[in-house]
């Protein structure tokens, strides 16, 4: 990709071709002091209020440099990189490869907890981690007076629920979600019915007495690659499908329609929802109805799969931190008479973990 001029236009040229940048497109650019607060990088002038008719009166190109004035008499100077950057406009987070895996993952790297935990290194190899697999875990993370909260709020902003800022999973009478009793969890996501739902979910186990109890993941995308490689009719059908997700409580009811498969605008895989007590199928035409239970039951049994889970144990001062739009989770059931079994759990949004990447990257020049 280079800059080019050419009768006092600017031209970005990519891969033979060869297009005009517009005029108005650098001139609400431009970055001289009165124009651009160096600290916040916020505008100082509103672009929509500029006469529409701005043109280039002046161009000059070095080799990193590009100098315009415009016919209202400002001046710019443009780093060529940055301009290119803008071009390729791609979230950096993007850039980070996905590792599909299976249950032969073994020995995952696991991150120990210390101080200043947050501004260090290693806190950006394990956000860096997590975006690989979809999950992390940190080692010996304080377990008194809530500490996820804090753990939360250090990457981020905690994402509060109508199960409170954080919520506590341990068998209790009456539950209201089978997450709060003793059995088996098979593997799903989180909070489908939620608009939007919670990105990050966030568990940190508190006491661990019991020899069951384990905890299972897998990855959704994994499961996804291999049903559009597979069963193409089931991934389209599953793709296209808005299904009602539901919960509902003494206090809220809380419904979503969304696809057990959703795709990006470029296609690609964007988020998983399988929550098998909680999804309502659409009332739609009988055979596309077959079609889609026979591709329900398909992914469902994938994600079942031994061939896909993880199952691990986790011990107090653990802190397992997942995504909840590419990974399911569950857990094998445990006897309670063995003891206690106590986790805190919380979720938080993307921003937290890309606005934390990004600023440990620029702080420690990685
Ligand atoms: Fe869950």
């Amino acid at each position: 990709m280079k800059i080019e001029l050419e009768n006092n236009k600017v031209f970005l040229k990519n891969q033979g071709q060869k297009k005009e940048i517009h005029p108005f497109w650098l001139r609400e650019r431009v970055n001289g002091e009165s124009f651009l607060d160096k600290r916040t990088q916020q505008r100082l002038f509103d672009p929509t209020k500029l006469e529409e008719n701005i043109m280039i009166n002046s161009l000059n190109l070095s080799d990193q440099f590009l100098e315009v004035t415009f016919n209202d008499s400002t001046y710019a100077k443009f780093l060529i990189l940055d301009i290119i950057r803008e071009f390729e406009n791609e979230n950096e987070i993007e850039k980070i490869e996905k590792i599909e895996w299976d249950s032969s993952l073994k020995n995952f790297v696991n991150f120990k907890f210390e101080e200043n935990f947050f501004n260090k290194e290693v806190m950006y190899n394990a956000l860096i981690n997590f975006y690989k697999f979809g999950f992390v875990i940190f080692k010996e993370v304080p377990t008194k007076d809530n500490f996820i909260v804090n753990f939360a709020n250090s990457i981020g902003s905690i994402r509060r629920t109508n199960f409170g800022e954080c919520f506590e999973v341990k068998s209790k009478p009456n539950p209201n979600d089978l997450a709060y009793t003793p059995l088996a969890l098979a593997p799903h996501t989180d909070n489908p019915y939620r608009n939007p739902v919670p990105c990050i979910q966030l568990l940190h186990c508190i006491e661990n007495e019991v020899t069951g109890g384990l905890s299972t993941l897998v990855d959704g995308y994994t499961v996804t690659e291999k049903l559009k490689k597979d069963y193409s009719d089931y991934y389209k059908i599953l793709t296209e499908v808005k299904v009602r997700f539901q919960f509902i409580d003494q206090t809220v009811i809380l419904e979503d329609w969304a696809e057990m498969i959703q795709v990006n605008e470029k296609r690609k895989f964007k988020q998983v929802r399988f929550s098998p007590r909680l999804d309502f199928v659409p009332l739609i035409e009988k055979n596309q109805l077959e079609l889609f239970y026979l591709a329900r039951k398909k992914i469902s049994e994938l994600y079942n799969s031994e061939q896909y889970r993880i199952e691990f144990r986790l011990n107090p001062g653990d802190l397992l931190m997942m995504d909840n739009y590419r990974l399911l989770h569950g857990r094998t059931s445990y006897d309670t008479n063995q003891g206690s079994r106590f986790l805190q759990g919380c979720y938080i949004d993307y921003d937290s973990t890309e606005g934390k990447l990004k600023h440990l990257k620029r702080k420690l020049n990685l």
